[in-house]
């Protein structure tokens, strides 16, 4: 007889917290990712969004726990959260403007050192962003803000990330863009790859979301499930409590 399989965790957060002196930015929180779903982190500004993403990575010091695939991961070490495929595409981007396209997308893939491989992400990630290709000797920082998006996205893309964490992609970036960049996000998460996607705009991402977090004031105050969700009011009953 089959089993019914059921869904095993590829993140799982218990009790994480992170403070800057006396601002408790992150509350103790719980939470988890599935493997190939796609969580929405929504909240307004200073909700504790970014603080989160960043606890993950262990880019600032927190308590609590953080377990990938079931194994601790290390605390205030990045380079070891990254190795084991947790990466981030940090608020703002982080791409390095006075380096060229090629440049940035090869410090994604700073730890491969197999040149066929290289040259197969490469293909996948410019076949996702085309713009990208025509622009490869071109400096980051001369490229629009939707291109420097998608080059923070392909770049994470070149480590071929397990679960990939994106904080606010939409920023500061016209609609059609956003359309576009949260559509190939969608295409990524069909093709396996786990997602956490912090916005603001929560009904840009609950159509594409499997769940949904809502942070506010460094506490998650509710789980939600996109389906039950029919309109922006609705969701504004909920930033409202
Ligand atoms: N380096 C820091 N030093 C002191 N306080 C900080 C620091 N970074 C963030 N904070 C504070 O922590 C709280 C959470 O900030 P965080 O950036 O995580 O929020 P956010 O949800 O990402 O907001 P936004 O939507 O504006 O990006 C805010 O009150 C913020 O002022
Ligand atoms: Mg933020």
């Amino acid at each position: 007889m089959k089993s019914i399989a059921t869904p095993t965790r590829i993140l799982e957060i218990e009790g994480l917290s992170a403070r800057y002196g006396h601002v408790e930015a992150l509350r103790p929180v719980d939470l988890h990712v599935d493997e190939g779903e796609l969580v929405a982190v929504l909240g307004p500004n200073g909700a504790g969004k970014s603080t989160l993403m960043n606890a993950i990575m262990g880019l600032v010091p927190t308590q609590g726990q953080v377990k990938f695939r079931g194994r601790a991961v290390p605390r205030r070490a990045p380079a070891a959260a990254a190795g084991l495929g947790i990466v981030l595409v940090p608020e703002g981007r982080g791409i390095f403007a006075p380096m060229t396209v090629a440049e940035n997308l090869e410090l994604g893939a700073y730890l491969l050192n197999d040149k066929h491989e290289y040259a197969r992400r490469t293909a996948r990630v410019l076949a996702m962003f085309p713009r990208l290709k025509e622009r490869l000797a071109q400096t980051a920082g001369s490229l629009s803000g939707g291109e420097q998006q998608m080059l923070a996205v392909g770049r994470a893309l070149m480590s071929e990330p397990k679960i990939l964490l994106l904080d606010e992609p939409s920023l500061g970036l016209a609609p059609r863009i956003i359309d576009e960049i949260l559509q190939k996000l969608g295409e990524l998460n069909r093709q396996g790859l786990s997602i956490i996607l912090v916005e603001q705009k929560a009904p840009l991402v609950l159509k594409l979301a499997n769940r949904a977090y809502l942070l506010s004031v460094g506490s998650i105050a509710a789980e939600i499930d996109p389906r039950t969700i029919k309109s922006h009011d609705e969701l504004v009953q909920y930033y409202l409590g």
